[in-house]
């Protein structure tokens, strides 16, 4: 079978009309770089100098930037996958009182009162219930007047009730049942909202999911993958990178576009200081016109509050921390790791996702911003994650059904990876623990109606995020006005000329292939992108490597009999890429992972060739891409017509 080059005379003519066309824009390009020295060079490399574009074929890195070479990892293989085992399941006690969106009732029947209770009749139970407020972060104060729950009645809530605590006495033998309930009031929005430049507005709910990083994502949660990948165009960051080491300083940039020390500098001026005069996001959303939630399923674990002051007055208008902090130390059970697994009946992380689901249907007919934290299944044990992935798909098909998403963006996240356990101290659980997961779902009309700012999103997923640049997309999110065509040439001329580039960029706007870890405010201890340096050519690795790729080409050139086969005539350049020594410097030596990248000359023919290896041991090894040939081959390879071993065939037995 001959390889047809050249299909027809035609796309020989426009193979011709291209070429010249590129001579002629290098032509100019030469010419404007020598008369307009570096500036119109540097625009190039920042816009257009993309080797992702440039080498569409290689898979082996999830960035692959001027700026930025992220190494791609696998989900599962021979090294890791002794780490990944199946959890336990978690149940809880059964509840006998349930809730909805307005009304509170006894859920269990007579049977199951007298199996699971110990209630011989129904009418010797007394059950009933009480509210209570927020009085500050560590305390709460309840209301006088107690309410009765009849068996077999539903009990509207009054209007405006928050949060419910029940208790249930079985007669003669004192109490036997405790549970809290939480409802989402509506409210009047903030009275002194700008109002809004842009037609439509989107409600914006951030969930965060702690410690798990993108890997552990599709690893643990599967289903949820596929979901938002396959059926909810959902759009995934595959370069974002943590900018610090544990919750507070990966959800400070989040929410402030500060790091935690300059934030401390601008809000926090005393060690007993409150977070009360710090500018969150929420804020944002507040002042035009959202009403805002902030929740958390563990309390004492808590963002503001772990080790912190907390807030004097609730940040939000809807703030869950009294009903958590109460639940934890009343109903609390199954200590594993750091956290409590249940809350009466339901694990913390039900108990968060129902709250969503309330929140979001309370308030259809309102604007509303919410940023939800759980920690409760991922915070300690990289496989507990997978027990919560079928709730979450059936939370997000729900979402969808109701048409909640129509007119919200959803944005799933988490801080950081898993920051311990034995996978953490192998090389890949190093890396993600760095890399944490970040998904978005837009609703169908923001591409419409957002053509370029949209289309600047998708690309910047394969480039060099973090969570400083999260903040400036939320800050886009609640003034959708600056993601209009217009708006966003403005912004991507200001970008262009900006120096240096700031630290966050919003994720709308063309995050240029030469951001480096330094330039995105990420420190080189969690940099996840490979740094270079030269080795010597006569290293005993480097001698290494060279013959691996030799054996490579010469498996390829196996079928082509009429090629020589080829040695190694010398080394003349060697790069090592590898993490920062800073980052690098907890995992065991023998667990360490670089690209080394050779270029070298072959005999017979003087051929040049250079090509970058991922070397795991002195035995493991891959090409990450595909050899490339640095010199012109001529007529040495006339007797191959495949475009791809022309590059390496040298003719002749020899
Ligand atoms: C859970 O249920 C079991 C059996 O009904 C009971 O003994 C236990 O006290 C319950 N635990 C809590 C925390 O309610
Ligand atoms: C009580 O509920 C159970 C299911 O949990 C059901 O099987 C049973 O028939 C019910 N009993 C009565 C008396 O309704
Ligand atoms: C169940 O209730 C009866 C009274 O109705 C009481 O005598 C008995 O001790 C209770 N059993 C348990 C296990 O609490
Ligand atoms: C905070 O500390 C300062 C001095 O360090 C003290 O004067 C002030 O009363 C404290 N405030 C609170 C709320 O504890
Ligand atoms: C949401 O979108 C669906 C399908 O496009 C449509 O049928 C529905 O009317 C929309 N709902 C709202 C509230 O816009």
């Amino acid at each position: 079978m001959s390889f047809k080059f050249f299909e027809s005379r035609h796309s020989f003519t426009k193979l011709m009309l291209f070429f010249t066309a590129t001579v002629a824009f290098l032509f100019y390009l030469f010419n404007n770089v020598t008369l307009k020295s570096s500036e119109l060079y540097t625009r190039f490399l920042r816009f257009g100098g993309d080797l992702e574009e440039m080498d569409p074929e290689s898979e082996a890195y999830f960035v692959n930037t001027v700026g930025c070479k992220m190494p791609k990892f696998p989900i599962f293989d021979i090294h890791n996958q002794r780490f990944f085992t199946d959890p336990d399941g978690v149940h809880c006690n059964t509840s006998i009182t349930a809730s909805d969106r307005q009304y509170v009732w006894i859920r269990l029947n007579a049977t199951e009162l007298q199996t699971m209770y110990n209630v011989s009749d129904p009418s010797s139970l007394s059950c009933s219930y009480q509210s209570f407020r927020r009085k500050s972060d560590t305390w709460i104060k309840f209301l006088p007047e107690v309410t009765p729950i009849v068996f077999g009645q539903r009990h509207r809530v009054a209007a405006g009730e928050e949060f419910i605590k029940v208790t249930c006495n079985n007669l003669g033998l004192g109490e036997i049942y405790q549970d809290f309930h939480y409802f989402v009031p509506d409210r009047d929005p903030p009275g002194d909202a700008v109002p809004a430049a842009s037609r439509r507005k989107a409600n914006v709910i951030v969930i965060g999911i702690d410690s798990i990083s993108r890997l552990n994502f599709r690893r643990q949660l599967q289903k949820s993958t596929h979901l938002l990948l396959e059926e909810m165009n959902a759009i995934e960051m595959e370069g974002y990178n943590k900018v610090g080491d544990n919750t507070y300083p990966n959800l400070i940039p989040v929410l402030s576009g500060l790091d935690a020390a300059e934030l401390e500098s601008v809000c926090l001026p005393l060690k007993n200081s409150t977070f009360d005069n710090c500018h969150f996001i929420w804020r944002n959303f507040a002042r035009r016109g959202y009403l805002t939630a902030f929740a958390e399923d563990i309390g004492y674990l808590g963002l503001f509050n772990y080790f912190k002051k907390g807030f004097h007055n609730q940040p939000t208008d809807y703030y869950t921390r009294p009903i958590i902090t109460a639940m934890e130390r009343q109903i609390a059970y199954k200590k594993m790791g750091n956290v409590f697994l249940c809350y009466g009946s339901k694990t913390p992380f039900e108990i968060l996702f129902d709250y969503i689901n309330k929140f979001v249907r309370s308030l259809s007919q309102r604007q509303f911003f919410g940023f939800f934290w759980t920690s409760s299944f991922s915070h300690d044990y990289i496989n507990m994650p997978k027990l919560i992935d079928g709730e979450i798909v059936n939370f997000l098909k729900q979402l969808r059904e109701d048409n909640v998403l129509n007119d919200t963006v959803l944005i799933l996240m988490s801080d950081h990876g898993l920051r311990w356990g034995s996978f953490r101290s192998t090389y890949q659980g190093m890396m993600e623990d760095r890399q944490p997961f970040m998904f978005t779902i837009f609703p169908k009309w923001f591409f419409t109606e957002f053509p370029r700012a949209m289309s600047n999103f998708r690309r910047n997923s394969r480039r060099l995020t973090s969570h400083f640049d999260l903040h400036e997309m939320l800050r886009d999110l609640s003034r959708l006005e600056q993601l209009e065509d217009v708006a966003v040439d403005v912004r991507t001329t200001d970008l262009t000329t900006a120096e240096p580039l700031p630290r966050g960029i919003s994720p709308f706007l063309a995050i240029p292939p030469t951001r480096t870890c330094d330039a995105a405010g990420i420190l080189p201890h969690w940099c996840t992108c490979h740094e270079k340096q030269t080795v010597p050519t006569i290293d005993q690795g480097v001698l290494r490597v060279a013959r691996f790729v030799l054996r490579e080409l010469n498996a390829r050139l196996m079928g082509s009999p009429q090629c020589s086969k080829l040695h190694l005539n010398s080394i003349l350049e060697a790069t090592r890429a590898t993490l920062t020594a800073d980052a690098a410097n907890k995992v065991p030596a023998d667990s360490q992972m670089f690209d080394l990248t050779v270029r070298l000359r072959t005999k017979p023919g003087m051929a040049e060739f250079e090509a970058t290896v991922r070397v795991k041991t002195d035995e493991d090894m891959e090409l990450t891409g595909t050899v490339s040939r640095t010199n012109l081959y001529g007529r040495q390879s006339v007797c191959v017509n495949d475009p791809q071993l022309k590059l390496y065939c040298y003719c002749g037995r020899h």
